[in-house]
């Protein structure tokens, strides 16, 4: 089989939606409930089986990160930071990590991307094991702000439309995209749009235009929630509060699914659990082995 995929996590841009927060801080550092946002879309890259990870940020926000994610051992995972000095499009991201990559597969999330539901593991591994490139579809009330696949008659993706003012359909591409070694040198074929930015969608469209794309339908029963406006932010949060207090379990916690996945043995868990002292992180942590904090 081909080589394992690695794992790239975009996380620069402006955020000038959620100004004045972000003015001060980076998007993907603000919480989502009890943990930092980028910690979500951290946990579906390891939910998919990838330790090798590539975080993107912008130049004056890697140290705040590196201060909260050092370079993932921690968590037995190995982090290569870069950086991305405008937010020049989410395609860029692959010339950025193109030596990174070194011709391997890759699964890319945005930062600001939550992901939730039963099965999620399975679908993600799934994705990870076709060939080509894979992306998911998930309906949503408000289709034109985001990329928006296109049916034909038959049901097939015609292309996939960067915020079209009349959206051909209500599913949208979420920010999880499943590409295979070609895609940097797709990304260096991609010019500006008219919005000035490498379109991650121009990517797509060339796995498309090849028959290599695939776009997995992500059903009703899985969450996929945007962070991009201040009322969609705190709903996250009371998303995220709501099922871990109605189930006792975290969501979202790269502590726990290390372990899980055994890349962390119990006394790497207990470590992380004493960072955290006697809060509900760190109890929950200890909870896992069994112990009381
Ligand atoms: O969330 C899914 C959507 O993400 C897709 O449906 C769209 O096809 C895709 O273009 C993107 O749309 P957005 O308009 O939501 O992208 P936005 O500019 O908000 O950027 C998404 C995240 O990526 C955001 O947290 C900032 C980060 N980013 C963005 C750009 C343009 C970067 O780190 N660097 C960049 O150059």
């Amino acid at each position: 089989m081909s080589r394992p995929r690695k794992g790239i996590i975009l996380a620069g841009g402006s955020g000038t939606r959620l100004y004045p927060i972000t003015m001060g801080v980076s998007k993907q550092l603000l919480p989502v409930f009890d943990k930092p946002m980028i910690y979500y879309p951290l946990s579906v890259l390891m939910l998919a089986g990838i330790r090798d990870i590539a975080i993107i940020t912008t130049p004056e926000d890697q140290a705040q990160f590196q201060r909260l994610m050092g370079d993932g051992s921690a968590w037995g995972l190995s982090f290569t930071w870069l950086e991305q000095p405008r937010p020049e499009g989410l395609a860029q991201a692959y010339l950025l990590a193109e030596a990174f990559l070194d011709g391997a597969p890759s699964a890319m999330v945005l930062g600001d991307n939550l992901f939730f539901g039963h099965g999620l593991p399975e679908l993600l591994q799934a994705a990870g094991q076709a060939e080509g490139g894979t992306v998911f579809g998930y309906r949503v009330a408000d289709p034109e702000r985001y990329g928006v696949v296109d049916f034909d008659a038959q049901g097939q993706v015609r292309t996939i439309v960067e915020k079209p003012p009349v959206a051909p359909s209500p599913f949208a591409v979420t920010g999880l995209y499943f590409l295979d070694g070609t895609a940097p040198e797709r990304a260096r074929r991609v010019t500006p749009s008219a919005r000035g930015e490498l379109e991650i969608v121009s990517v797509l469209e060339s796995y498309l235009a090849e028959g290599a794309l695939q776009v997995q339908q992500m059903g009703r029963g899985y969450a996929w929630l945007d962070t991009g406006t201040h009322g969609s932010l705190l709903d996250a949060g009371n998303f995220v509060r709501t099922l871990s207090e109605r189930q006792g379990q975290q969501i979202g916690s790269p502590d726990e699914i290390a372990h899980a996945q055994g890349w962390i043995d119990d006394a790497d868990l207990r470590a992380r659990a004493e960072v955290f002292g006697k809060n509900a992180y760190g109890a929950y942590l200890l909870g896992l082995l069994g112990e009381a904090p």
